[in-house]
């Protein structure tokens, strides 16, 4: 079946107690067993429910793995991801990485002994140089939030692979619509499902997807053991809109692609980041890597500093000014003061997060009135 039937169709059989087309919510926190020390699929809703194993049997699907698992939220997944490793290990982890990762590795990871190594996974010198004999887990974003830089996946891998070292991607900004890391070689696909997996802005998930049982075994048990689960509402909320996600991430990419044309010939915009513009550092490794379209996340440099960029995202009007990406709703934020505000200033500076930039997360609304909205704050900076 296409991608499409099966978001709709994998993991969403009609229910065989009544017949309704949307299997219910199971808002429920155990399960009746049917003895003493007997033991049915489910029990405890930590343990497994079945809202939630229905989104996991979707996710599964899409992303071609043997088995998936939601999280209360994204943070959630990659931390269960980080519980692998032992003090002693190391990360390697792609530079152009999300901020609350970036805290997640530096402020708990490293204190608790695993050795945390950031290096540019586009360029695979460097990022093959920072790996070294005690490296387990390899850990990289594509596109890269929030410079949107695109890292060869498969080419990342093959070092992981050669290092012995498990791979995981952060595939957040992709959605499986576009790219699909465990068929590029990755044993670990992490999403946040609050962003386009969800779609809505109304929910808070995140998922892992493994290509190898054993994996799946090890994960689900630090799951089942720590308690970070998605609940049945969140996972409800989020098998829903994974059946449109093939339409809304197709259409925001092409809104998406229209504003970078535009801004890009903008004399009031220093640079822009989409890697669907053929002067992007990644552009030929995302033809190759994207599936027709190159996301809906596109980053720019406005003239000025600091204070530019605030006025610009504290001026538009459909373009709510808030963290977060991949609803129906278009959002802007200014990555220095909002989504990486806990990177360390050089650090930050140093990877090329400028203060002057803006991110931008379109959605669904009509592509001229979100232009027209970027235009009008854009002229609102010089006034
Ligand atoms: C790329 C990426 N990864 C992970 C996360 C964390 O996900 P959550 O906010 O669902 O914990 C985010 C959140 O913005 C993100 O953008």
């Amino acid at each position: 079946m296409h991608f499409r039937t099966r978001a709709i169709h994998v993991g969403n059989p009609p229910d065989p107690a009544t017949g309704a087309v949307v299997p219910p919510v199971h808002l429920t926190s155990t399960f009746v067993q049917p003895g003493a020390g007997q033991w049915a699929e489910f029990d405890y809703s930590r343990s497994g429910n079945p809202t939630r194993k229905a989104l996991e049997t979707t996710l599964a699907s899409l992303e071609g793995g043997c088995g998936a698992l939601a999280f209360a939220s994204g943070m959630a997944a990659i931390h269960c991801v980080t519980m692998l490793l032992r003090p002693g290990d190391r990360i390697v982890a792609g530079s152009d990485i999300y901020g609350g990762t970036y805290r997640l590795l530096h402020k708990i990871v490293r204190p608790n002994g695993i050795d945390v190594q950031l290096a540019p996974s586009t360029d695979l010198a460097a990022f093959e140089a920072a790996i070294d004999r005690r490296t387990r887990l390899v850990w990289i974003e594509s596109p890269g939030n929030p410079l949107m830089s695109i890292s060869d996946i498969a080419a990342c891998a093959d070092i992981a692979r050669r290092h012995g070292a498990l791979f995981g991607v952060d595939s957040t900004f992709a959605t499986p619509v576009l790219t699909r890391p465990l068929e590029l070689g990755a044993g670990i696909v992490m999403h946040s499902a609050t962003k386009y997996l969800g779609g809505h802005s109304d929910l808070l998930g995140g998922a892992l997807v493994v290509k190898d049982r054993e994996l799946y075994d090890r994960l689900y048990f630090l799951q089942n053991a720590t308690g970070a689960v998605m609940g049945p509402l969140e996972a409800f909320l989020c098998s829903r809109g994974i059946k449109t996600l093939d339409l809304r991430v197709r259409e925001q990419c092409r809104s998406a692609a229209a504003l970078a044309d535009r801004l890009v010939s903008d004399p009031r915009v220093r640079r822009v980041l989409y890697p669907g513009l053929r002067d992007h550092p990644g552009h030929e490794i995302a033809v190759r890597q994207m599936d027709g379209a190159f996301g809906a996340m596109l980053s720019f440099e406005v003239d000025g500093d600091f204070a530019a960029a605030k006025k610009v995202v504290e001026s538009t009007h459909l373009f709510r000014l808030a963290v977060s990406l991949g609803a129906v709703e278009s959002l802007i934020e200014q990555p220095a003061s909002m989504s990486h505000a806990s990177y360390d200033r050089a650090d930050r500076l140093a990877h090329g997060i400028t203060d002057g930039l803006i991110r931008i997360s379109v959605g669904l609304e009509a592509p001229d009135d979100l232009w027209q909205d970027l235009d009008q704050a854009l002229t609102a900076v010089r006034a």
